[in-house]
């Protein structure tokens, strides 16, 4: 049965013209993108055709990031639950890497950005793990932007690793319980490959009208800014990035502590 996924509003406006160019712009944007089913039964088409349009739209979603200066690009292509799903559509899933890839690396080699993938990527497909490795073998000298795809990534699993590894570095005596603190800890997850001042995403947005988290960054995301889109992920344009961009630079980050003005 044919059903129309609505979608609240394409863009808001005001919020585009809010975005400032001189403005700050934030160094990790992660984004969940989510909505590339929904977008595809309201066109009558396969889910599988809204992966493919969300895949064409990762290209024009990080050659503008990586314009606009943004230092690390964190995007959730698949979930430790997206398993569940029947086979022909993580098989699907499993082969965008391959093609993405094949397609797009001469392009991020232009634009000078490094890709990077975290996950439980032993789990993955040996072709789709081949995709992977080569493009970040082929863009591991770039400078620019880094584009990190969370690929079979929950973090809960993320966690759960990390204080095992903890442990069993106090159970050896490389570390004590007194020494576990942010920073020993922050190393241990799958962004401490980054610069301690890259780890945490400033800006979450999540696509498609959802308003939750599924297992995405949790320790990463203790401050950074929400912004949930109206928009399916495939109709995520510049304009809805620019848009939460415009969106975070509006926000008054506080951190827990009070503005200048307040401590008046
Ligand atoms: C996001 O789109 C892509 C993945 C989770 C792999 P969905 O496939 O979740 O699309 P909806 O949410 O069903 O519309
Ligand atoms: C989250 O989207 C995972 C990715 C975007 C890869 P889902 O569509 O899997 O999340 P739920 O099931 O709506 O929470
Ligand atoms: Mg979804």
């Amino acid at each position: 049965m044919f059903r129309f996924f609505p979608q609240k509003e394409k863009y808001q406006r005001s919020t585009t013209f809010n975005f400032n160019p001189q403005g700050p712009i934030p160094q990790h944007v992660a984004i969940i993108m989510d909505g590339n089913g929904r977008w595809a039964q309201n066109r009558r088409l396969p889910r599988v055709a809204g992966h493919k349009e969300g895949m064409n739209n990762v290209k024009k979603i990080t050659k503008q990031a990586s314009r606009l200066g943004i230092k690390v690009l964190t995007l959730y292509a698949f979930s430790t639950e997206n398993w569940k799903r029947p086979t022909d559509e993580v098989n699907f899933l499993m082969q965008l890497p391959v093609d993405f890839f094949d397609t797009f690396v001469p392009e991020l080699i232009a634009e000078n950005v490094k890709v990077s993938v975290m996950g439980g990527i032993e789990f993955l497909p040996d072709h789709t793990q081949k995709a992977v490795y080569d493009a970040m073998e082929q863009t591991k000298d770039n400078t620019g932007m880094v584009l990190n795809f969370a690929l079979n990534y929950g973090s809960r699993a993320e966690v759960l690793a990390a204080v095992k590894s903890v442990a069993t570095k106090v159970q050896a005596g490389d570390v004590t319980v007194a020494e576990i603190d942010d920073d020993l800890f922050s190393n241990e997850l799958m962004t401490g490959f980054l610069a301690p001042e890259l780890r945490d995403p400033e800006l979450l947005i999540r696509t498609s009208g959802e308003e939750r988290i599924s297992n995405f960054l949790l320790w990463q995301i203790a401050y950074s800014e929400l912004h949930f889109s109206p928009a399916f992920w495939p109709d995520f344009d510049e304009d809805h990035l620019l848009a939460a961009l415009g969106d975070f630079q509006q926000r008054n980050r506080r951190f827990g502590g009070l503005n200048k003005e307040e401590t008046k």
